[in-house]
């Protein structure tokens, strides 16, 4: 999978221009899911221009109730009439910014698998978490919290994200070791959790300063299936990765 999360970025008629320029590069990507995440008030224009295309829509958040008294707030089904087949959630600036709670985020992933959404759920330590030696640690948490309650059938639907905090929108790539590394524990913590069949089938992208020069050394790693993308997913380089994975997937 590669997945684009435009952030707070490009106004809906900026969104509509360029995903127009990306239907036409990336038609004939037929061997990997390409998602884009706009943000919501361009998810309906959006929406026209890669209606009849191989380009997915995605959402950067939601809410986990399904109307009511939430001002701000998107619910899953307000997502859904819009074509929006998954939705990235508990992303480190929402985390970060935003206080979410892996409590908070874990309801996210169960309402958006009830909802038949794809949850695109977010992992990753800080600079500091790394130093200290916590990495494995917090992604434990992470995981087991942001999961909890989750079962083997429903897991294997879930796209799991690691996005070390320290290298979003920071230029300071992983290495591909170091991004093998973590991607190779959640798949081992999701073998003792859920089993190993369940854990192969989980798709884990990484994201965090992923660039057409970077990203082939990534990407041939066997833990990593696909990249979510910040910077990079808001110009033609985004083109560039796709041809990356399929030169890479054949
Ligand atoms: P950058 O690719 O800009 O580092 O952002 C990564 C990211 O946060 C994707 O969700």
């Amino acid at each position: 999978m590669l997945a684009g999360n435009w952030k707070m970025n490009k106004t809906p008629s900026e969104a509509q221009l360029f995903a127009n320029t990306l239907v036409n590069a990336l038609a004939g990507f037929n061997s990997f899911d390409i998602y884009i995440a706009p943000v919501f008030v361009a998810l309906d224009r959006v929406r026209e221009v890669v209606s009849s295309s191989n380009i997915k829509l995605a959402a950067q958040n939601m809410y986990y109730e399904d109307s009511g008294a939430f001002t701000g707030e998107v619910a899953p089904k307000m997502l859904k009439e819009l074509k929006v087949e998954a939705v990235i959630l508990g992303h480190s600036e929402r985390r970060k910014i935003f206080g979410e709670s892996d409590e908070l985020i874990n309801k996210k992933v169960k309402k958006a698998l009830a909802e038949g959404l794809t949850p695109i759920f977010c992992i990753g330590e800080t600079l500091e978490e790394r130093q200290k030696g916590l990495t494995f640690c917090v992604l434990e948490k992470q995981i087991r919290e942001g999961l909890n309650g989750i079962n083997a059938e429903d897991v294997k639907k879930v796209v799991i994200a690691y996005e070390p905090v320290w290298a979003i929108g920071t230029g300071v790539v992983a290495t591909p070791q170091q991004a093998q590394e973590a991607h190779e524990f959640v798949r081992e913590l999701l073998s003792k959790m859920y089993g190993i069949d369940i854990a192969e089938a989980v798709t884990i992208l990484y994201g965090g300063s992923v660039t057409p020069e970077n990203f082939f050394g990534l990407f041939i790693k066997p833990d990593i299936d696909g990249a979510l993308v910040g910077g990079a997913s808001l110009k033609e380089s985004f083109v560039e990765l796709a041809k990356i994975m399929a030169k890479i997937i054949g």
